[in-house]
């Protein structure tokens, strides 16, 4: 490496709202040590890949950015310049040493655990050495982490997401994230709630907390209590400013009374949940390790239809696991149906190195995966076309987030994360407004104000206010 030392930082992200959240708090950990963030990759001198392992052929889209990467650090140094590449997240956790010995122009390769030591990271590399950082440490990476700047949470607008939990005990068997991300580890609740004061001090109106099992977190509180989701959930709500909550990703056995008891009682958590079941054969779901039945979790459903009448539903979905037959399909295709899921996320079964799924007989072919997802993808649409449907008539508040295309139009959310413009003045931007929905296109609804509160603090408890009416 030359003596030049990169100040200019462009992290290109892969995969989940995990990695948009670790991404951001990379840039927050360079940010002190002169790194600027920059639009667009040439003009980095730090290039950093936040990976994905989840996606089909994801280690393949890393190694051919790579290369274009290798490329323009080669006319750098033609022109007496440098390049410092770096690859982070999923991938690099699952390859480490494999990168480098793949990719050669790669400097350092660190593990989601690592975040927090990229500056001290990036000092060695500048040494000349090869980085590879991909341990699961036993400290807290989260307190390290510098907390969300204002300015940065400003710009980032009115929704944030906060990462709560990471890594997962479940070891579904064609799920990679238990070795990537590691065992579950929850954060404290003290440093949760600060994190989230600060965002809302900085504008954010609506939290998304993050975590792969983000249900099942279990953070300690000041006096060392722990603390399930649902009255993390609470104490978030009391913050001022933050009207609306949502979580993601969850898993079915962790939807505890607790939860549910927090689904009855808070306005602020939005009745929209992302709760997979990824197949609808028991036969499947055994061998993928869910650990569940397709019965426990219709029990789970109406448990949140109890609490939660007016809760919309989505999830995901693999077809073509090994050994998923015509008739195991048939069955995700009724439990589609029977759950009436107002959107999913589908996926073909890709083979995952080193998760039992690799190494299963029965693989299917990929003609078939072809055929399933088409088929499943179609009725998840006519069911998600039916639910913005069925919102034409009704009043719904909605969070009002940006200037819509055309002047005089505004944009925001449902609180079935639906986007809905209307005509409207800016100056709505972050309230909650009653809207009534008067059409429903294909992936928005169109909206008229029913009552415009004016813009004055007293305006978020009113809106909270209006929101529990409907
Ligand atoms: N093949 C296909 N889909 C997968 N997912 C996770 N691992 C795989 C895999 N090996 C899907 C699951 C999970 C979502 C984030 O990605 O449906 O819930
Ligand atoms: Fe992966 Fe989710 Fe299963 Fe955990 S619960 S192993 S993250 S699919």
């Amino acid at each position: 490496m030359t003596e030049h030392t990169p100040k200019k930082l462009f992290i290109k992200t892969y995969g989940c709202q995990m990695n948009v959240y670790d991404s951001d708090r990379m840039a927050d950990a360079l940010a002190p040590h002169g790194y600027e963030p920059v639009q667009v990759m040439e003009d980095a001198d730090l290039v950093v890949l936040n990976t994905c392992h989840i996606r089909e052929k994801a280690s393949e889209k890393v190694f051919s950015e790579l290369g274009r990467l290798r490329d323009l650090r080669e006319e750098r140094r033609a022109n007496g310049q440098d390049l410092m590449i770096g690859v982070a997240g999923c991938v690099a956790q699952a390859e480490g040493d494999e990168i480098v010995r793949r990719a050669p122009a790669v400097d350092l390769v660190f593990g989601p655990q690592s975040y927090h030591r990229l500056p001290e990271l990036i000092a060695r590399a500048h040494n000349g050495a090869k980085v590879v950082d991909t341990d699961f440490p036993e400290e807290d990476k989260f307190e390290h982490l510098p907390a969300a700047k204002k300015e940065v949470t400003l710009a980032r607008g009115l929704t944030a997401f906060l990462t709560v939990q990471e890594g997962c005990d479940k070891f579904c068997s064609f799920c990679v994230v238990p070795y990537t991300r590691g065992s579950e580890v929850s954060r404290p609740v003290e440093q949760v709630l600060r994190e989230a004061r600060n965002l809302a001090e900085a504008g954010v109106r609506e939290l998304t907390l993050l975590g792969q099992n983000v249900n099942a977190y279990h953070g300690l509180d000041a006096r060392g209590r722990s603390v399930g989701l649902g009255e993390l959930c609470a104490r978030l709500a009391e913050i001022p400013g933050i009207a609306r909550i949502r979580y993601t990703t969850s898993h079915p056995l962790d939807m505890t009374d607790e939860l549910l008891e927090a689904h009855r009682d808070l306005e602020a958590l939005m009745p929209y949940l992302h709760l997979p079941i990824q197949a609808g054969s028991d036969r499947i779901l055994k061998a993928m390790n869910r650990r569940h039945t397709r019965a426990d979790y219709m029990r789970v459903i109406e448990r949140i239809m109890a609490a939660r009448p007016d809760m919309a539903l989505s999830g995901d979905f693999i077809v073509g696991f090994p050994g998923e037959t015509d008739a195991d399909f048939e069955e995700t295709m009724q439990v589609v149906k029977d759950v009436g899921y107002a959107s999913a996320y589908t996926f073909k079964y890709s083979i995952r190195p080193g998760t039992p799924g690799a190494s299963m007989d029965d693989q299917v072919a990929e003609a078939k995966k072809t055929e399933r997802l088409q088929r499943l993808n179609d009725q998840i649409n006519a069911q998600m076309h039916a639910f913005h449907r069925s919102v034409v008539g009704r009043t719904l508040p909605v969070l009002i987030e940006k200037a819509g295309r055309q002047p005089g139009q505004i944009g925001g959310r449902s609180p079935y994360l639906q986007a809905v413009h209307m005509d409207g003045p800016t100056r709505l931007i972050g309230q909650i407004i009653p809207v009534e929905i008067v059409e429903a296109r294909n992936n928005s609804l169109i909206g008229k104000i029913v009552t415009v509160a004016e813009p004055n603090p007293a305006s978020v408890i009113e809106s909270q206010a209006i929101a529990a009416h409907i």
